[in-house]
């Protein structure tokens, strides 16, 4: 009986803890020292920007980390964003849009739309960090 119980409790605390991993609250992003831009830019204009690099880090660690990977390298669950690092217009475009609408295909969301939680700018400074990661 003893050990039934002990099994019951470890169970619950997994279910608990795999619960609360998947809501973890977005993170708003404090993005002073930026200038404001448009919020619906499609090419990034914090390429190489010294304090979004540094904003990007952190808000990518807070708000995608725990699909993509610590410090953007993938377990495996959700792409490696290292990948898709290039300074490249076409790419900016593809990475706004995914990251503000989300992936729903045949209605399961596979990473939720984050148009609501991040400005622009916090978005485009996830974007310039990233580009500062080097891929494997
Ligand atoms: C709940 C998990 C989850 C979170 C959180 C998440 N993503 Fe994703 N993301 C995914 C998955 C899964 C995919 C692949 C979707 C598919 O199958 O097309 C994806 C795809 C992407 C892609 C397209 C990658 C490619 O190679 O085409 C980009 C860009 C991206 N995510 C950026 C982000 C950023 C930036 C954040 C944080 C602001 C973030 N994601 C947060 C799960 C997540």
């Amino acid at each position: 009986m003893k050990s039934i119980n002990k099994i019951t409790i470890s169970l619950l605390a997994c279910i608990t803890l795999a619960l609360s991993h998947g809501n973890v609250t977005p993170q708003a992003v404090e993005t002073k020292g930026l200038k404001t831009i448009d919020q619906n830019s499609i090419v990034n204009p914090f390429r190489e920007n010294k304090r979004a690099i540094e904003i990007g880090k952190s808000a990518y660690n807070s708000n995608c980390a725990r699909c993509h990977g610590l410090d953007a390298i993938s377990g495996g669950i959700a792409p490696d964003l290292r990948e898709l690092t290039a300074d490249d217009d076409e790419l900016d475009e593809y990475f706004i849009g995914i990251v503000k609408g989300g992936v729903v295909r045949n209605g399961n969301v596979y990473m939720p739309p984050f148009k609501a939680v991040l400005s622009a700018e916090a978005i485009w400074s996830i974007r310039s960090w990233l580009a500062t990661r080097p891929a494997d």
